[in-house]
């Protein structure tokens, strides 16, 4: 059912799980800033302890093996080794960290694959403008080298940055992630501009000076709904859909893996809007330039984060106003026939993964793809026996295994978000993803095993039984 080697995973991030916010001379993130302001997040929660990973590697660890893992995902703070973002100082503690998880997960027979930028950009970067600021994309790049450097001996699996799109939107144009900026339908454009020059930089790095003695693959991840018309007989429907398609996923995806440039569907787009709201200034969506990196090519496989599925309609937020979802001309609404599973976005639509998997086969080059998220959430009284939450995930690989068997999809990998309960950005600790429970009331934020983890471990070990994996 699934190929040799198949990677069965589960993911997490620094920020999320690690605590430790200031230990052993790691530098503040723009979310220890964000999180410690009143009002943005629920209940004023914050990272600052979350799940200790910092202090309780060894109890991930054996969560880790009790579910007999092939991979662990995990993120690296960019501020706990280079407290100030740059390699002017590197923090030892931080090294040595790092370095005992990747050694405690390969002497277990895990592999790594370790994504450089989970959200938490160094405070101290964010003070000189941060992702706004083009100067950016060489300090992530001697970041990504010095990591390359250090670590790449050992993980042969990287991302660079995850879910540019959800930065730029949520950081930028929302506002209701870290740095919690709402400068509508211009800063996000140029957020997501800085995030594919420097994850070019990154990948060119890797592809001159590393790649032949470490050997491993490099790409970002990108995360992307399955969406479809809401009248499928209704061309401008149909049209908005195709549109709404290119303004997520195609934003990041099309220069990587099609043109080197953006959609021209996307920039005729703003250039229209921008014309109609007679908005004078630069264009709001950059162009790259001749001193920029090739953007084209610089990804080693797909790295898909997919969760829910939409429906379009054609029309929605008409603003006389500059913002992104004007220029997108797209109403997104979830079906009701459509299970909600605790957080009110995440309507379950497990053929939406198989049909988004034969989109980007089909569009972006027949990539292999690994699947570096998808979960089930819960909300409320905590569920160990989460029933519920075991169909999902049932039929969701189902929906894998057929992309794979009956379309031809190169799906190498699937990583369940998240491995634990953990923070859960502006909803804190008010939804849990894990496929552990993590008693975050109790001083030692035990872990317990929910029937999740264990359908899990059911699942990869006949698959392991089978012989059909490494
Ligand atoms: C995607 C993000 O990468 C992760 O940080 C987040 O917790 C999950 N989605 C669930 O919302």
């Amino acid at each position: 059912m699934f190929p040799p080697g198949f990677a069965w995973g589960a993911s997490t991030s620094a920020y999320q799980i690690e605590g430790g916010w200031q230990a052993d001379g790691k530098g503040p993130s723009i979310w220890d800033t964000f999180s410690h302001e009143k009002g943005k997040v629920f209940e004023d929660q914050n990272g600052d302890v979350a799940c200790n990973s910092y202090e309780l590697w060894e109890k991930d660890l054996e969560c880790i093996q009790q579910l007999g893992l092939t991979h662990y995902r995990l993120s690296f703070s960019w501020a706990r080794l280079l407290p100030d973002g740059t390699t002017r100082t590197i923090n030892q503690k931080g090294v040595q960290y790092y370095n005992r998880v990747i050694d405690d997960l390969l002497a277990c027979n895990v592999s790594p694959m370790v994504t450089l930028y989970h959200y938490d950009l160094p405070q101290a970067l964010e003070d000189l403008g941060g992702w706004k600021s083009p100067g950016i994309a060489t300090l992530f790049d001697s970041y990504a080298k010095f990591c390359f450097q250090t670590f790449g001996d050992r993980v042969k699996l990287w991302i660079t940055i995850n879910e540019p799109l959800v930065c730029a939107t949520l950081g930028y144009e929302d506002g209701i992630h870290a740095p919690g900026l709402e400068e509508r339908g211009i800063a996000a454009y140029l957020v997501g501009h800085n995030m594919l020059r420097a994850h070019a930089m990154a990948w060119h790095s890797y592809d001159s000076d590393y790649r032949a003695t470490q050997k491993g693959a490099v790409s970002l991840a990108l995360n992307s709904d399955w969406l479809e018309p809401l009248n499928p007989d209704c061309i401008e429907d149909v049209a908005a859909t195709e549109r709404d398609l290119i303004f997520t996923l195609g934003w990041f995806a099309w220069p990587v893996f099609v043109t080197g440039d953006y959609p021209e569907m996307m920039r005729a787009a703003i250039e229209h809007r921008s014309k109609k709201l007679g908005y004078i200034g630069p264009p709001r969506l950059p162009s790259f330039s001749k001193d920029d990196p090739t953007i084209l090519g610089t990804a080693d496989f797909f790295a898909l984060n997919y969760y829910t599925s939409q429906k379009v309609k054609a029309g929605g937020d008409d603003e006389q106003t500059l913002c992104m979802k004007s220029d997108q001309d797209a109403e997104e609404l979830i079906d009701p026939s459509w299970p909600i599973c605790g957080v009110s976005w995440l309507a379950v639509v497990p053929y939406g993964l198989r049909k988004l998997l034969k989109y980007i086969k089909d569009t972006f080059n027949d990539p292999t793809v690994y699947i570096t998220e998808n979960g089930f959430s819960q909300m409320g009284p905590l569920q160990l026996e989460d029933v519920q939450r075991c169909e999902f995930f049932n039929s969701t690989i189902l929906e894998v295994a057929k992309a794979i068997q009956e379309d031809g999809v190169k799906v190498r990998g699937y990583f369940v978000w998240s491995l634990m309960d953990n923070f859960e950005w502006s909803f804190g600790f008010s939804v849990r993803f894990g496929l552990f429970n993590v008693d975050f009331s109790d001083a030692k934020l035990s872990r317990t095993i929910y029937q999740l983890g264990q359908e899990y471990a059911k699942i990869i070990s006949e698959h392991r039984n089978s012989g059909q994996t490494q």
